[in-house]
């Protein structure tokens, strides 16, 4: 049956009408018990200086995808300490953050008991500071070595992940309150959705070559440019045999899937929903059904279909820097959609706006967690909300220039800086209402 595609956005949208301050607060309820109050980083995104991970190489030579390079990004590998106390002293009470492969196991089957150590200390840190840490295995990045041997091409590739992981929970296991493996695991898949992604490719494969030649390494694969029909299976056997081999170490620490969830929505064909949310997700939510304590949550906006793919944002639309459209309406759908689907419990490990306006960073928070409430009016288990990012980082490919932060950070002398957004959620997390 085809539908007004005004209809549609028209029935979205009212479903979840920003509401006014005063009405918000009047409908506000206690979250449920221990709900996860926080925000999310990555490793490779906050430490700086990981030079030993395929991201690097890939920075600092060219051809490159990379607008700039990562450098020193907020110099976290040394100012955690600082990071966790402007995390607790806002009153959050969880923060998602990663660990990095590369230097973990430097190069093949060498774990460094010194960066063992130093992560342990970093854990305990953000404990002390009365933050649970959640920590990502896998943020997007791998160690050179193993992209150099075909990455998740090489069909050895998930007894090696698993390898790692398990020395990493043996060895930190006991400091972590949850532990994700992959960070959107279908995250090619989402790429390959985006509109103009054809005329992108050349670009993508002339990359993947020179850091081929520059290594002498013809199998160079880099999770985020590979051919997801070839890396999916792999990394899906990756997260099988990790979710295994941790339990094995720790069969009481709560393992889980984070995927990219955004909010499709169809301005035709109402069926269409089911086929893209199929070429975003793939086999993943049969993984996270079969393989996962809890399921990741982690929504940035909404994608409007037709019968020829991905539209441009409506006309008028307002934009994040991110370049996609300012929605966060998007969350409430698609918590919805992976409690359905997926039939776990649901944990928000990231959502956030890249802006300049705070008022509008507040805007899409408090009307991201009207969203959450309503789902938990309706009884969906929603166990935390996240927000992306504590810290201005390193956005990937686009360099600096997209602050996603709560707190602003200089990046000459590395000062951190609360904007009002980071006060305002730590308020809610401290009277813990929703
Ligand atoms: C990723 C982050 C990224 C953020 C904002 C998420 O998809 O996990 O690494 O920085 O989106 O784009």
């Amino acid at each position: 049956m085809a539908v007004d595609r005004r209809d549609l956005l028209i029935g979205a949208g009212a479903a979840l009408a920003p509401l006014s301050a005063a009405a918000r607060e009047e409908r506000k309820r206690p979250a449920p018990p221990g709900f996860l109050w926080g925000a999310a980083i990555s490793a490779y995104q906050s430490e700086g200086g990981n030079t030993n991970s395929d991201a690097w190489l890939m920075e600092n030579m060219r051809p490159s995808m990379f607008k700039e390079r990562s450098g020193d990004a907020c110099d976290s590998y040394h100012r955690y300490a600082e990071d966790f106390a402007i995390a607790g002293g806002l009153g959050f009470n969880c923060y998602r953050l990663g660990v990095e492969w590369a230097r973990i196991e430097p190069s093949e089957g060498y774990f460094s008991e010194a960066e063992l150590d130093h992560y342990a200390r970093m854990l305990e840190t953000c404990r002390a500071r009365g933050l649970k840490p959640m920590v990502t295995l896998n943020h997007f990045t791998t160690p050179l070595w193993f992209a150099k041997r075909g990455g998740f091409e090489a069909p050895d590739a998930p007894a090696l992940f698993a390898r790692y992981c398990r020395k990493t929970v043996e060895r930190l296991g006991c400091l972590m309150h949850m532990t994700t493996t992959f960070n959107e695991a279908n995250i090619r898949l989402l790429v390959d959705l985006m509109p103009g992604v054809q005329q992108a490719i050349p670009a993508v494969k002339a990359a993947v070559a020179a850091a081929a030649k520059a290594t002498d390494s013809p199998r160079f694969s880099r999770l985020a440019y590979a051919d997801p029909r070839v890396v999916s299976p792999i990394m899906q056997e990756a997260h099988r045999r990790a979710y295994d081999a941790i339990k094995d170490v720790r069969p009481n620490l709560p393992v889980g899937l984070t995927l990219t969830t955004q909010d499709i929505q169809s301005a035709g064909d109402p069926d269409l929903v089911a086929v893209y949310q199929r070429r975003l997700y793939g086999d993943w939510v049969e993984v996270a059904r079969s393989h996962a304590d809890f399921f990741g949550v982690q929504t940035y906006t909404r994608f409007i279909v037709d019968e020829t793919g991905v539209r441009p944002p409506p006309p008028g639309a307002e934009l994040t820097l991110a370049g996609y459209e300012f929605y966060p309406q998007a969350l409430a759908n698609t918590i919805r959609w992976a409690h359905a689907a997926v039939g776990k419990p649901i944990y928000v490990t990231e959502n956030g706006v890249a802006t300049r306006d705070d008022a509008r960073r507040i805007a899409f928070i408090d009307q991201a967690l009207a969203g959450v409430r309503q789902c938990l009016d309706g009884g969906v288990p929603v166990h935390s909300y996240l927000y992306w990012s504590l810290l201005d980082n390193f956005e990937w490919t686009s360099g600096y220039g997209v602050p996603f932060g709560l707190v602003a950070v200089d990046r000459q002398t590395f000062k951190r800086t609360p904007r009002p957004s980071a006060a305002h959620l730590g308020r809610i997390a401290r009277a813990n209402l929703i």
